[in-house]
């Protein structure tokens, strides 16, 4: 069966990727539609190449090429959305960074897309709505899962549950590897002043600039324990962090017998892509196994929360729960945005998430609107602070 795909972020580093797997298998997949932010000129040749019915940008181009006017287009906020419900997709690879995703995430699983989910600020900030959504169609289907992680950790635990799923077996603890980025070896105080080109540094994966920020202060780790809570139905107190500085081991999960099972591989995203994509099946990706004669060690640590407070607060916004992870999120998206246009030092992030969650009201989170007022309210509160 030929899946036909809408791809949500095109022009990104999962987009590229993803379309980088679809070229492999042309048998396999059809990109229905395509959406991106701003990169038109990008776009417009991946359209030129994969033919969407439907493509979507951000922001309207002062102009749509002759030989494209004949697509379906959609512009500003809810292109993603839109994109998402082409009604030729079956199947919806969501890439788009930040919370702005979560109108899509909900779109695609309300439309019956299976959702192949890159996008982890929507579990993060709306993780209770998308359960909802999602446990309404498990009411309706059996054996489609309607959600694939992309994210390599998550995608890691998912594959090590699949026998597990199909036996109806608990896992006892999921265990969630971090390379402990750029930073890992450093003093607190450098740390504080690290700038954008430090932070861009990372030392085994390749990424979009939001989230090797996230690696560098280990914000990520935190969306990851957030992003798990809502994969796995599984609380924070049975999810570790465990520092694994080579990035082989991409997550495990432990279970009742005391056995581990860990997937593994070099640290390439095409890999937890082509796994979503192509699942139930296994598909080439022109990604190796990991050489292993030559490897050298493989050494696990604990992550040092002292240094990297991100950690401690992702856990305290989960527990708090309501809209503690939306500000969470939002905060650090804005302070994230800051420090990449070079405005702040890597130190001021945590500090200024710490300040949003002490001070925006503690709401539940009933509607999408509910995330939409705290996600405003964390903005405005992180730019007033970091202006003054
Ligand atoms: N990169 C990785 O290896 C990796 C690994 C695990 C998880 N993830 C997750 O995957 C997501 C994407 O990461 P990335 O590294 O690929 O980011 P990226 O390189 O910055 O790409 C983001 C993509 O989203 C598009 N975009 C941004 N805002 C949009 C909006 N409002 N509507 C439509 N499109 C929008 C961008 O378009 P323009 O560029 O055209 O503006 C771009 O195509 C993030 O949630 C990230 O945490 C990434």
């Amino acid at each position: 069966m030929v899946k036909h795909i809408a791809l949500l972020g095109s022009t990104g580093s999962i987009g590229r990727q993803t379309l980088d797997v679809a070229a492999r298998h042309p048998d396999r997949f059809r990109v229905a539609a395509l959406c991106a932010g701003h990169n038109a000129r990008l776009l417009f040749e991946q359209a030129r190449r994969f033919k969407p019915s439907r493509a979507g940008l951000l922001e309207e181009p002062g102009r749509i090429p002759d030989d494209l006017r004949g697509l379906d287009w959609v512009f500003g906020a809810d292109a993603a959305s839109l994109c998402a419900a082409e009604p030729s997709a079956t199947h919806v690879v969501h890439a788009v960074v930040g919370m702005a995703g979560l109108p899509a995430t909900l779109t695609a699983l309300e439309h019956g897309k299976q959702l192949l989910l890159a996008n982890k600020e929507s579990l993060v900030a709306g993780g209770s709505l998308v359960a909802a959504v999602v446990s309404s169609l498990n009411e309706r289907r059996v054996g489609d899962p309607p959600i694939i992680p992309i994210d390599s950790e998550h995608s890691a635990i998912f594959q090590c549950l699949e026998d597990a799923r199909s036996k109806s077996i608990k896992p006892d603890r999921l265990i969630l590897t971090a390379s402990g980025g750029p930073f890992r070896t450093w003093e607190a105080a450098a740390i504080s002043k690290a700038v954008r080109s430090d932070a861009l540094r990372h030392p085994t994966w390749m990424m979009g600039e939001k989230i090797t920020v996230d690696s560098a202060t280990m914000m990520n780790k935190a969306l990851e324990v957030i992003e798990a809570r809502w994969l796995f139905d599984m609380p924070s107190e049975r999810i570790d962090v465990v520092i694994h500085p080579q990035s082989v081991i991409h997550s495990m999960v432990s279970f009742e017998d005391g056995a581990v099972l860990a997937q593994m591989g070099a640290p390439d995203m095409r890999v937890p892509i082509a796994y979503a994509m192509a699942y139930p099946e296994r598909i080439s990706t022109g990604v190796d196994a990991p050489a292993f004669g030559t490897l050298g060690a493989l050494t696990f640590g604990e992550p040092d929360e002292a240094r990297f407070s991100s950690l401690r607060l992702g856990r305290e916004a989960l527990s708090a729960g309501g809209v503690a992870p939306v500000v969470l999120n939002s905060a650090n998206e804005e302070a994230v945005a800051a420090f990449l246009s070079e405005r702040i030092k890597l130190g001021r992030i945590a500090d200024v998430v710490e300040s949003a969650l002490a001070v925006i009201p503690q709401r539940p989170v009933r509607s999408l609107e509910d995330v939409m007022e705290a996600d405003r309210a964390a903005r405005e509160f992180t730019r007033c602070s970091l202006s003054g």
